[in-house]
C-alpha cells in the first residue's frame, strides 16, 4: 500500500471511530471523519452500492483530495471502509479529483482526475500556487471494489490536454464513463479560456485508449467552468447534468450550482445541442455535484453533495444527499425520493420527539399562503410556488442563502419533507421540485399555520 494511503487509513481510522453514531446525520452518508465534497464512482457493483467521495480526512475544509469509500445493499444503510485512493503520485499530487465507475468482467475501473501542480508552493505543498497546476485523466482497476492498488494500478489514459482547441490544460477534469452499443464513452468538463463552461467527449472500445471526438459549449451567462458532467437516458429523453461554475452571479456563497436539461445527442459524432433553458437539480442551492447510476432495478438514481457553511462538532462537514430516482414527466425532469427510503417511513408518530435516532418524514399538502414551521426551518406556499426559509437556523452564516422558492409549479402541492438533524429535504408533487437546505441546530416542535394537516412518520 503506498505510504499516503496507509497514513489516511490510520488516521480515519484512529479518528473517525471516535464520532459517535447518534452525532452523525441519521441516513445521509457524512465523511468518516474531515471534509467530504463530491460523489464519486457511484456504482452498483456484485450486488452493492460503491459511494466514493471527495474526501480530506485530516480537517474539515477543502484539501489533499482523497477518496472515502461507502457500501450499502439498500442504498439506507451504509457502512464506511477505508479510503480508497490517496494523492500519492506525481501525476495526482494536488488531488485524485472527481469520477465515476464501470464494471465489466467482474473488475471495478474508477476514472478520476489527477492534479499535478507545475510549481511547488512553499507554505503548503498541497495547495498550488496561483492556478499553476494541471490535469490528466487516470483509471484504476479493481478486482473485488475493496483493493485498489495505489502503486500498481493507477494508470494515466488521458494524458493533460496541450491543444487549448481541445480543451484547457488546467480546468479539464470529473471524467463520466458509460457504454453505449458501439463501445465506451467519457464526458469531461472543461472551460474555454476560463470565459466559458464546455464538455468534452471521447470514446474508447476498451476503457484505455480514448480518442477525443467532440465538444459542446454555450454563452458565459452558463457559467466559466463546467464540472461534474452525467449523461444518460430516461423515459426515452437525453439527459445532461452538470455544475457550471460562476452561474449565479449575486456575489452570495455558492455562485456555483447544478443544473440539468433534456438535450439532443447524436452518438456517431458526439454532437449534442444544448437548450436555452435548464432547471436546478436542487432549489435549495445547497447541493452540487450529483452523479448518477443504475440501481438492481435498472432505475436512474442519483447523490449529490450538500454543502454546509460549518463543520459539526468541529469534526465532519459535507454530506450526501438522499437517493434520488430521475425521471421525465410533462416536459420536466423529476427527481423523487428512492423507493428504498420512501418505503421505510412507516411508524405514524404525534411529535418529532418520537421520532427514532433515523429522523423522521412530514407529509401534508398547501394552500397557498399556508406554512409548516419545521424546528425553525420555515416551509410554506406562495402562489404556485414552495418556498422554505432558513434564516433563524442560520444566523451565524451572513454570506449564506436563506430563502429559497420552487419555480411555478403545474398543480397539487403535496409535500414529503426528510428530517435529518442537519439537513432537511422537501420533495414537492412527487419530484417536481426539490429544495434541500443544511441546517444548523433544529428544533423538534412543529408549527403549522392555516389549516394543514401534517403527517408525521417514523423507522419502525
Ligand atoms: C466539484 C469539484 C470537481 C473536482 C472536485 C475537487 O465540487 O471542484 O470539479 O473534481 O470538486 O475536489
Amino acid at each position: 500500500m503506498s505510504e499516503m494511503l496507509e497514513k489516511a487509513r490510520k488516521y480515519e481510522d484512529e479518528q473517525g471511530k471516535q464520532i459517535k453514531a447518534e452525532d452523525r446525520p441519521a441516513f445521509h452518508v457524512s465523511p468518516y471523519v474531515g471534509w467530504m465534497n463530491d460523489p464519486n464512482g457511484f456504482s452498483y457493483y456484485r450486488g452493492e452500492y460503491h459511494l466514493f467521495y471527495q474526501y480530506h480526512p485530516y480537517d474539515t475544509y477543502w484539501n489533499s483530495m482523497h477518496w472515502g469509500h461507502v457500501v450499502s445493499k439498500d442504498l439506507l444503510h451504509w457502512e464506511y471502509l477505508p479510503a480508497a485512493l490517496a494523492p500519492d503520485e506525481d501525476y495526482d499530487k494536488i488531488g485524485c479529483f472527481s469520477g465515476s465507475a464501470v464494471e465489466e468482467d467482474g473488475k471495478l475501473y474508477l476514472y478520476y482526475t489527477g492534479v499535478n501542480y507545475t510549481v511547488e508552493n512553499p507554505e503548503d505543498i498541497n495547495l498550488c500556487l496561483d492556478e499553476q497546476f494541471v490535469s490528466a485523466q487516470m483509471m484504476i482497476t479493481s478486482e473485488d471494489g475493496m483493493q485498489f492498488d495505489n502503486i500498481k494500478d493507477k494508470k494515466t489514459v488521458i494524458p493533460v490536454i496541450q491543444n487549448s482547441q481541445i480543451g484547457d490544460a488546467r480546468h479539464t477534469r470529473d471524467p463520466k464513463v458509460w457504454k453505449e452499443e458501439d463501445g465506451w464513452y467519457m464526458v469531461l468538463g472543461s472551460t474555454i479560456e476560463d470565459r466559458k463552461g464546455r464538455l468534452l467527449f471521447f470514446k474508447s472500445t476498451d476503457k484505455e485508449h480514448w480518442d477525443y471526438v467532440n465538444s459542446v459549449s454555450k454563452g458565459e451567462e452558463f457559467g466559466w467552468m463546467w464540472e461534474c458532467p452525467d449523461y444518460f437516458e430516461v423515459n426515452g429523453k437525453q439527459i445532461i447534468i452538470f455544475s457550471p461554475m460562476g452561474i449565479l452571479k449575486d456575489g452570495k456563497a455558492d455562485e456555483n450550482q447544478a443544473i440539468c436539461m433534456q438535450v439532443s445527442f447524436d452518438k456517431k459524432n458526439c454532437r449534442m445541442e444544448l437548450p436555452d433553458t435548464y432547471q436546478f437539480l436542487d432549489y435549495g442551492l445547497d447541493l452540487y455535484a450529483p452523479q448518477s447510476t443504475v440501481d438492481a432495478q435498472g432505475r436512474r438514481i442519483l447523490m449529490a453533495w450538500l454543502r454546509m457553511p460549518q463543520p459539526v462538532d468541529g469534526k465532519w462537514q459535507g454530506m450526501m444527499s438522499i437517493p434520488r430516482v430521475v425521471e421525465v414527466k410533462n416536459g420536466k425532469i423529476y427527481f423523487r425520493v428512492h423507493p428504498n427510503i420512501q418505503n421505510v417511513y412507516t411508524k405514524k408518530i404525534d411529535s418529532p420527539k418520537e421520532a427514532s435516532d433515523a429522523g423522521y418524514r412530514l407529509r401534508f399538502s398547501l394552500q397557498d399562503g399556508e406554512e409548516v414551521n419545521v424546528g425553525g426551518y420555515r416551509i410554506f406556499r406562495q402562489g404556485k410556488k414552495i418556498c422554505t426559509d432558513r434564516s433563524t437556523l442560520y444566523t451565524a452564516f451572513p454570506q449564506f442563502r436563506t430563502e429559497f422558492a420552487t419555480p411555478e409549479l403545474a398543480d397539487g402541492f403535496d409535500l414529503e419533507v426528510y428530517v435529518d438533524q442537519n439537513l432537511i429535504e422537501v420533495f414537492v408533487n412527487e419530484g417536481e421540485a426539490v429544495i434541500s437546505n443544511a441546517v444548523y441546530q433544529l428544533g423538534n416542535e412543529i408549527k403549522v399555520q392555516g389549516n394543514v394537516s401534517v403527517a408525521i412518520e417514523t423507522l419502525e
